[in-house]
């Protein structure tokens, strides 16, 4: 048996979780900061850095609580080292390390897109490899090829603003609040998504790219003169939101579909916290089966960042031998796995 305590402190959620071989999850602690970053209108990350300090040994104590379980017994100490918000991932790191250190247990650095595909392995056991992965967030927008659970090759991904990114920066322009796409999903529910037709801008090969859409909604919104924008009236920035998800969605279909097609793999998996949306949910599940291709989408509270990817993928990580020492690194852009 295969214990491991997960730490994930890449953005704004701090989280620990324990899950016993990459499967049982005993307890996944999820802190937002939400509440913190919506006085600014999005993540700052100085702000996102000193209330993973505040918060992190509670929330630690609190996933071993609820597991019960002592750190003495637990196998291993996995930790999100890679990428993210340099300062914030520093704070799990630092924190994975005096834990190793004074218990003595090994550590394991997880990439934390890597953590976002194994939430699938979380909640479907049996997703056949390989597949297709898509890991939509707030950072990342990208497609790869998974062998396994942790052997992905990167199709492609976004060359501008991630699509959480585009979602987040859209409901600021149209003054919804933040994170945007939770907020735009539900106003978008029964509103007239053709009321705008955004133009999706859709690469020949697997990349993405969204801040047409994003400067397209802003130009929208401000009219022909930026001085004196238009008064919009709730139902016509309601219907601006369903068109600007519209169009967004109508990119990750595409590319996700013809990705399965140009690989001549029919499975499909699903992560990040863009994989929430309803809609997404829907038009990829529509298109994909009328492809003959199967798709996993994890449960919302696998999709957003918590822990229990963490310390599950740290299985698969531990069988191969893969297994960090005390000079691990946080990288705010890939793994560095020492
Ligand atoms: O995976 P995640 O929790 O953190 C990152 O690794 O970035 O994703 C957060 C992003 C935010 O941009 C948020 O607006 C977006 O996921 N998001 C959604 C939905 N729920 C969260 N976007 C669209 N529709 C949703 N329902
Ligand atoms: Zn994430």
């Amino acid at each position: 048996m295969f214990r491991c305590l997960g730490i994930e402190t890449s953005c704004d959620e701090t989280s620990a979780a324990v899950v016993v071989d990459g499967r049982d999850i005993l307890s996944n602690v999820v802190q937002s900061q939400i509440e913190i970053h919506t006085l600014f209108g999005g993540v700052v990350p100085e702000v996102a850095c000193r209330a993973h300090i505040e918060t992190i040994v509670p929330v630690i104590e609190k996933a071993l609580g609820d597991a019960k379980v002592a750190l003495a017994d637990v196998d291993a100490i996995a930790v999100t080292c890679a990428p993210g918000l340099v300062g914030a991932l520093l704070v799990g790191v630092s924190m994975a390390k005096a834990l190793a250190l004074a218990a003595g247990k090994p550590i394991i650095g997880v990439d934390h897109l890597h953590g976002h595909m194994y939430a699938n392995k979380l909640a479907f056991p049996d997703l056949p490899y390989p597949c297709v992965s898509m890991v939509v967030s707030g950072g990342h927008t990208s497609l790869y090829l998974s062998r396994t659970e942790i052997d992905h090759e990167r199709l492609g991904s976004t060359t501008d603003d991630a699509a959480g990114e585009a979602f987040d920066k859209v409901a600021k322009i149209l003054d919804l609040g933040f994170p945007g796409g939770p907020i735009i999903d539900q106003l978008a529910r029964g509103r007239d998504a053709s009321r705008v037709r955004f133009k999706r801008t859709i690469p020949d090969g697997l990349d993405f790219s969204f801040s047409g859409i994003k400067t397209a909604v802003l130009y929208h919104v401000r009219g022909q003169d930026a001085k004196h924008p238009r008064a919009l009236s709730p139902p016509e920035r309601a219907d601006i939101a369903a068109s600007f998800q519209e169009a967004v969605v109508d990119i990750l279909v595409e590319q996700a579909l013809k990705a399965c097609e140009r690989t001549g793999i029919p499975t499909l998996a699903m992560g990040g916290g863009v994989a929430c949306n309803t809609r997404l949910r829907d038009k990829m599940n529509v298109e994909a089966n009328r492809r003959k291709i199967t798709t996993y989408f994890p449960p919302p509270r696998f999709c957003t960042d918590n822990a229990a990817m963490i310390a599950g993928i740290a299985y698969p990580l531990w069988r191969a031998g893969l297994i960090s020492d005390l000079t691990l690194d946080a990288v705010p852009t890939k793994i560095h796995r020492k």
